[in-house]
């Protein structure tokens, strides 16, 4: 764990805090990325120490402050530690972005096991509860904050073979619109963002002809981009969104606008 003192000072997000928790890779990296380039000091968390590094590290390299904190979600004590040496180290909380995730294999309800379940509701649902549990708490004391949540377009709607994780996607959804009205008079906003098909390295690697149907099922005919994920929710923690909590924002290329 290294903290660099030389931070970034511009942006809309100077002088901001921010915590990612599932920030080794893909959508989470790159917004932990955005959101030091917006001015934020940023903590990286997931359970990948190596991955986790090498993001913090690429924060800093563009001049925020960065640090990493190896963190499993399914661990409630490692959600409250992460939050509290954020704290710690940086002087408060201001910005989570609560994007840890699982899905698993497409199938029919019935044959889903029970671990797959429990995988979605453990990572998905219950992790990010008890991780707005302790980040409200250090937000409470730091006079605000801004919390967005991960769902998806499943969240919105239902998706074939992918009862479980849509469940999780879903609830996500109330409990965060939910919160949004226990702490819309504290100064605390709760948003979510709700992602149609990311380029991440797992659709990358999928064959042209796999890839193809789910680009034709997106109105504007590609996937997006994690930076398009990225700049939302930047938005979403700045000021410029001052007056937004309990609002579910697709990034989706019109997806779930309708057929
Ligand atoms: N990629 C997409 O097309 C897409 C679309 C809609 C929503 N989403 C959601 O966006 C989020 C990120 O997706 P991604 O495609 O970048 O996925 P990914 O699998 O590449 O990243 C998930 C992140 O969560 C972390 N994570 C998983 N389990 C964890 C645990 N137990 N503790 C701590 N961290 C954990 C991983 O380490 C990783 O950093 C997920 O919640 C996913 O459901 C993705």
């Amino acid at each position: 764990m290294t903290l660099s003192i030389s931070g970034s000072r511009n942006g809309v997000l100077a002088n901001k805090v921010a915590l990612v928790l599932g920030a080794s890779r893909g959508i989470g990296a790159a917004t932990a990325r955005a959101l030091g380039r917006a001015g934020a000091d940023v903590v990286v968390a997931a359970r990948d120490a190596v991955a986790l590094e090498a993001v913090a590290s690429s924060i800093r390299e563009e001049g925020a402050r960065a640090m990493a904190i190896p963190t499993d979600i399914l661990d409630d004590t490692q959600v409250a530690r992460v939050v509290a040496r954020t704290v710690e180290a940086f002087g408060g909380l201001d910005v989570a972005f609560n994007n840890a995730g699982s899905g698993h294999l497409p199938a029919p309800l019935a044959d889903l096991t029970v671990q797959d379940f429990d995988d979605a509701i453990g990572i998905n649902l219950r992790g990010i509860l008890v991780a707005m549990k302790f980040e409200l708490g250090a937000m409470l004391a730091r006079g605000g904050g801004s919390i967005v949540n991960m769902s998806s377009t499943a969240g919105l709607q239902g998706v074939r073979g992918m009862s479980a994780y849509s469940a999780t996607k879903h609830a996500i959804i109330g409990a965060t619109k939910s919160a949004a009205l226990d702490y819309a008079a504290k100064n605390i906003r709760l948003n979510v963002v709700a992602p149609g098909p990311i380029l991440t390295d797992r659709l990358r690697a999928l064959p042209v002809e796999r890839r193809a149907p789910i680009e034709r099922a997106v109105p504007m005919g590609r996937v997006g981009l994690v930076e398009e994920v990225a700049s939302t929710v930047v938005y979403l923690a700045s000021d410029a969104a001052a007056f937004v909590t309990g609002a579910v924002l697709p990034v989706d290329g019109g997806r779930a606008a309708g057929a």
